[in-house]
């Protein structure tokens, strides 16, 4: 009898314990379930829709490589504006076949150190985008001249800063009011990039000194950095973000052959971090995976 007894309580317990397995079980699945649901929630809510974006300098380089890489995604932007200085030039040539495959890519002159220009981009633009908003502008068009502190000139100096930050500061300008989101549409977002680099960081400046001096391009991307950040600050309320990006060392005519990084890979690090793009990141500075560099 306290044999069977025994035997009862024993597969008793087994039931029991059973029974809260699977309850444990069950509470388990449920919270990977909504989990999953929030977390694909989220993914979707947060995906930075591109419509139009604007590239700068884009007829080569990583500017080109952009192009190519908009054209080629999931959702391609219903219009790319991929404005170089000299569309009918030789180095323009491989940039204007694309355009001729795909009628989504419009190329536009664009001089980014000159209004006039400038102002003629802003009018074809308007033209194209028929009262829709510009989704993204990348500043991407730069310069680097290799000088040292003995061989820095004057001229140089100003080119250099004309170039990758005067630049930059007018192109934003003006297509400022495309980009601002007006009433209802404050709520949606749009950005500009400004194409940097670890050179123009301060703090980086004891590490990578002696291998990269180049005066004019470091002092030039650390304003171009400050230009970002005041972006980010003075059309927060336009619901425009703004942030500046290092592509890392890349394999262009600027980079060289010895860079470690193909176009490729640097911009297709860059669009991972344009698909997911939130106020959060408004005023940083981050390398082509999304990491923050110093300033
Ligand atoms: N490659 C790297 O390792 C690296 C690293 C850090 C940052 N970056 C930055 O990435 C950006 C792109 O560089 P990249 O490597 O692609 O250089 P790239 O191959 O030398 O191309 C530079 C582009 O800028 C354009 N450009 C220059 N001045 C211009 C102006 N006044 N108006 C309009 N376009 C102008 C050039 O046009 P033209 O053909 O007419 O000259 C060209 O399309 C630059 O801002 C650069 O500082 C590059």
């Amino acid at each position: 009898m306290f044999l069977s007894l025994a035997n009862a309580r024993k597969s008793e317990t087994a039931r029991k314990s059973e029974t809260e397995k699977t309850q444990s079980l069950k509470e388990k699945l449920a919270f990977v379930n909504i989990y999953t649901y929030i977390h694909t929630k989220q993914e979707k809510m947060s995906e930075f829709k591109i419509n139009t974006v604007l590239v700068t300098g884009s007829n080569r380089g990583l500017g080109f490589e952009f192009v190519q890489q908009f054209v080629n995604r999931e959702n391609p932007p219903e219009t790319i504006f991929a404005t170089c200085r000299d569309p009918e030039g030789a180095r323009s040539q491989e940039l204007k076949k694309f355009s001729e495959k795909h009628e989504n890519v419009i190329v536009i002159r664009l001089d980014s150190t000159d209004s006039a220009s400038i102002n003629a981009t802003v009018k074809q633009v308007e033209k194209h985008l028929n009262g829709k908003n510009l989704d993204l502008l990348i500043n991407n068009a730069g310069v680097l001249n290799p000088q040292s502190l003995e061989t820095q000139t004057a001229e140089d100096m100003l080119q250099v800063y004309n170039i990758n930050v005067v630049g930059p500061m007018l192109v934003t300008q003006a297509f400022h009011h495309l980009l601002k989101r007006y009433g209802e549409e404050s709520n949606a977002k749009s950005a500009i990039i400004h194409i940097s680099s670890l050179l123009g960081s301060i703090e980086g400046v004891p590490k990578m000194f002696s291998s990269f001096p180049v005066i004019s391009y470091r002092c030039s991307k650390a304003a171009l950095n400050m230009l970002a950040c005041c972006h980010a600050v003075g059309y927060k309320q336009d619901g425009i973000i703004s942030l500046a990006i290092h592509p890392g060392w890349v394999r262009t005519d600027m980079g060289g052959s010895q860079a470690l990084l193909s176009k490729e890979e640097s911009v297709g690090e860059i669009m991972k971090i344009i698909s997911s793009l939130n106020e959060t990141q408004s005023g940083t500075f981050v390398d082509y995976k999304g990491i923050h560099t110093p300033w």
